[in-house]
C-alpha cells in the first residue's frame, strides 16, 4: 500500500485515525504539528502567539520536505492548514495517496472547544469562512475522500478499503 496523508479539518479525526491505521497495516505515523513542536521545542499555540502564523507554515513546509525524503510504509498526519501551501500539496502528492476526512462543521464544532488551536478561536465568521475556503481545497488535492463523521474505527476501514 502506498503512504498515507491525511488531510482535513481541525476536528476532522486525523491523529485518532492515524494512529488506528498505523496500529492496523503497522506503518510509521508521523504528525506535522508534533515535528514542528519538537523542532520549536514550543507548543503550536505558544508558536503562533509568539512567531505569528506566517512563522508557523514557514516551518510546516520545512517538515513536509523533510518527511519526503522519508521511506514508504509511512502515514502523515498533517496540521487543517497544510493546503494553504501548494507547494506542500505538490510534495504530498507525489509522496502517498492523500486521503481527504470530510466532516461538516457542525459536527467539528460539535468535537472541539479550540483549546490549543488558535485559529478555531478567532471570533465572528472567521472559521466558517476558513472552512468553506479549505473545502475547495482539500477537494482539489484529495486521491480519495471519506466520511469523517463516522467513529474513527469506521473511518481507518473505509481509508484500508478504499487506498491501494
Ligand atoms: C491548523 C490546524 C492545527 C495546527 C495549527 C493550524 C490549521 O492542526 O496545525 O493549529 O491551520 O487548520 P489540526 O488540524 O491537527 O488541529
Amino acid at each position: 500500500m502506498r503512504n498515507i496523508v491525511l488531510v482535513g479539518f481541525m476536528g476532522a479525526g486525523k491523529t485518532t485515525v492515524g494512529k488506528i491505521l498505523a496500529s492496523k497495516i503497522s506503518y510509521k505515523l508521523y504528525s506535522t504539528d508534533k515535528l514542528i513542536a519538537g523542532k520549536e521545542n514550543a507548543s503550536i499555540a505558544s508558536i503562533f502567539e509568539q512567531r505569528g502564523e506566517r512563522y508557523f507554515r514557514h516551518i510546516e513546509h520545512q517538515v513536509v520536505k523533510e518527511l519526503a525524503s522519508k521511506n514508504g510504509g509511512c502515514i502523515i498526519d498533517c496540521g487543517g492548514g497544510i493546503v494553504e501551501n501548494k507547494d506542500n500539496m505538490r510534495i504530498l502528492k507525489e509522496y502517498g495517496a492523500i486521503v481527504w476526512l470530510k466532516c461538516s462543521l457542525q459536527d467539528i464544532n460539535r468535537r472541539i472547544d479550540g483549546e490549543g488551536r488558535p485559529l478555531f478561536q478567532q471570533g465572528g465568521n472567521a472559521v466558517k469562512e476558513l472552512y468553506k475556503r479549505r473545502t475547495h481545497l482539500y477537494q482539489k488535492w484529495a486521491d480519495y475522500t471519506v466520511d469523517a463523521e463516522e467513529g474513527p474505527l469506521e473511518v481507518a476501514e473505509q481509508i484500508l478499503s478504499q487506498v491501494n
